[in-house]
Formats: C-alpha cells, sequence, structure tokens
C-alpha cells in the first residue's frame, strides 16, 4: 500500500503541517508501505485555474503538466490523505485549486456519450484528516462537520468513484492548552492510520 499525504499550508511550523509529518512517521510506524507528503506551498502549486484547464475540462485531453504530473503521483497512491486547516468552513484556497485543476475530467472522471459519468477512481482510498479551531460542539450545533463531509466525501470522492476512508478531525488546533491539541492530533493520528492496512 502506497500512501500519498496531500498538505496546504503556508507556515512550515503550523500545526497543519506538524500533522501531516506526525501522521507520515505514525504510517511509517506502522509499515504501511510507502508514504509521501505532497506540500502544496512549499512546492509551489499554483491553484488558478487557467484556460488550459478548462479545455482539458471540456474535452479531456492535454492536462497541463503540473496537473499531470500530480494526477500520476496519485496514480502511484493506494490511499491519499487530505491534512488541512479548516478555513471558512472549507478547505485553504490552495487546496481548493489543487482539486479543481486536478481532479478533471479525461482522469478522475469521464463523460460518455450519453451523458453518464464513468467515474475512474475507484482504486484510490481518500481519507480527510481537517484541523479545525473551533470545537466539536460547535461544529454539531451548525451542522459545521456535516457541510464539509457533504462537500468534500460526497462532491469530490463519491463524484470521482473513490473510496470514502476515514474522516478524523482535530478540533480546538488553537487551544491555550498543548495537552487539549496533543489528544486531539493523536486520536486523528491514529484514526486514519488504523484506515490504511499495513
Ligand atoms: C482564514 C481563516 C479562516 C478560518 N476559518 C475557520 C473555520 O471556518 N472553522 C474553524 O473551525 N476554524 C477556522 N479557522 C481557524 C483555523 O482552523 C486554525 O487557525 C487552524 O486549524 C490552526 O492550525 P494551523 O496552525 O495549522 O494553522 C480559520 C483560520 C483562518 C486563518
Amino acid at each position: 500500500m502506497s500512501t500519498l499525504i496531500v498538505t496546504a499550508h503556508p507556515d512550515p511550523d503550523s500545526l497543519t503541517l506538524a500533522v501531516a509529518h506526525r501522521l507520515e512517521a505514525a504510517l511509517d510506524a506502522a509499515g504501511a508501505g510507502p508514504v509521501t507528503v505532497a506540500d502544496l506551498a512549499a512546492e509551489g502549486f499554483d491553484p488558478r485555474f487557467t484556460a488550459a484547464d478548462r479545455h482539458t475540462y471540456r474535452t479531456g485531453t492535454d492536462p497541463a503538466p503540473d496537473v499531470a504530473a500530480e494526477q500520476d503521483r496519485l496514480d502511484r497512491a493506494d490511499h491519499v490523505v487530505l491534512v488541512f486547516p479548516v478555513w471558512w468552513w472549507s478547505v485553504p484556497a490552495l487546496l481548493k485549486g489543487w482539486l479543481d485543476r486536478v481532479f478533471v475530467n479525461g482522469w478522475a472522471f469521464g463523460v460518455g456519450e450519453d451523458g453518464c459519468i464513468d467515474r475512474r477512481l475507484g482504486r484510490l482510498t481518500v481519507h480527510l484528516l481537517p484541523i479545525a479551531g473551533d470545537d466539536a460542539g460547535v461544529y454539531e450545533r451548525h451542522g459545521y462537520e456535516q457541510a464539509l463531509r457533504t462537500q468534500l466525501e460526497h462532491g469530490v470522492v463519491d463524484f470521482c468513484g473513490a473510496v470514502r476512508g476515514t474522516t478524523a478531525f482535530v478540533h480546538e488546533s488553537e487551544h491555550e492548552d498543548p495537552a487539549v491539541r496533543e489528544r486531539a492530533v493523536v486520536t486523528a493520528v491514529e484514526r486514519v492510520v488504523a484506515a490504511v492496512p499495513g
């Protein structure tokens, strides 16, 4: 089993990047197979959807070289874990642009002559590790968790026919007590490790 951890945060000292690397180490220790961290900010991935991307969207052909490179490394993975801070109820723009540009017609799905969607990512399991400032109660009361799950699990993972993995939130990511943050991180990392066969 090969795992690609995809993360998007501009600050190398962020909790998000710390969690991505903790998860990498935990998967290694569990013997889950090769693990790679794709740090989109450090790598300089450009999230802007271009006219060339629109051409690909319409025709299912000619992905831009940076998009094709992302698709190649996803093709080599059995599991992908998106590790991201929740920003305005969603993923950061960098990760949203990665989804917009990479999960496109011709690779993630196709459209048949009859208009039926051909969902192509059945070999890929997608896990989510959202890192949230708010606590679990806020997420429950405002339908926040369901909103995130609907947009990503249903809107992206199901649409492309990928397998839903686990969704493990870290809540209270800015809690003043480091022990609270640590407990939340350990629990989320353990949940993802348990969901990736070792
Ligand atoms: C632009 C922005 C929007 C945010 N929106 C939310 C939000 O909608 N829900 C939430 O729980 N936390 C929100 N937060 C708090 C972040 O989730 C929090 O800063 C992050 O999890 C801390 O981890 P980090 O050190 O990796 O950035 C937001 C933070 C920023 C900077």
